[in-house]
């Protein structure tokens, strides 16, 4: 018997803020989260519209939100609407954590763009990083749809929320000189 995954449901994700996309007027539109499990990208509902000043990358965040399955282009998509700022616990693990932190390529895994070249460039990227000798230093994440769908395929290097669109295979190793060597 096949079990159906309620289509919408409620998520509540505990995780390191990444980066965050800013719109014009400073509030932020997007959150991306790293917890132990998985990356998240998560829209930051309108009336939850935050000032970018209240969060840096490196931040602890409790972001509870609704979670939606989207069947037929295999992608969940996720919209906060709640967003607690946590207290970091000064450890020595966190210390070294933060400083170990690894340099991260976000891929679409959405439709358009795994579809349009997001898989290859994929493939291509683990190639590059392993003949650079530098799989230790970077991490690559596919992530949800990142509302570029029409300039496919998209990816995003972090730290710096560097964002490419219509990315080529020839692009990837000028991109990893530039960011990630
Ligand atoms: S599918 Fe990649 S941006 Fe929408």
């Amino acid at each position: 018997m096949i079990t159906a995954q309620p289509l919408v449901s409620e998520f509540t994700v505990v995780g390191k803020l990444e980066d965050l996309v800013i719109s014009s007027k400073g509030c932020v539109k997007y959150l991306y989260l790293s917890s132990q499990e998985e990356d998240y990208s998560i829209e930051v509902a309108k009336q939850k519209k935050l000032l970018s000043q209240n969060l840096q990358p490196g931040c602890h965040l409790k972001v509870t939100g609704m979670r939606k399955y989207k069947l037929h282009q295999e992608k969940v998509e996720y919209k906060a609407y709640r967003i607690e700022l946590l207290p970091e616990p000064a450890t020595v693990d966190n210390v070294i954590a933060t400083t170990k932190s690894k340099a991260k390529v976000l891929i679409c895994q959405g439709s358009s763009c795994w579809k349009n070249g997001g898989k290859t460039a994929c493939e291509l990227l683990q190639i590059e990083l392993q003949a650079k000798g530098i799989t230790d230093k970077v991490e690559i994440k596919t992530t949800g749809c990142l509302k570029q769908c029409k300039q496919a395929p998209n990816l995003v290097i972090m730290p710096g929320n560097n964002r490419y669109s219509r990315v080529q295979p020839k692009q990837l190793s000028q991109l990893i000189a530039k960011h990630l060597s």
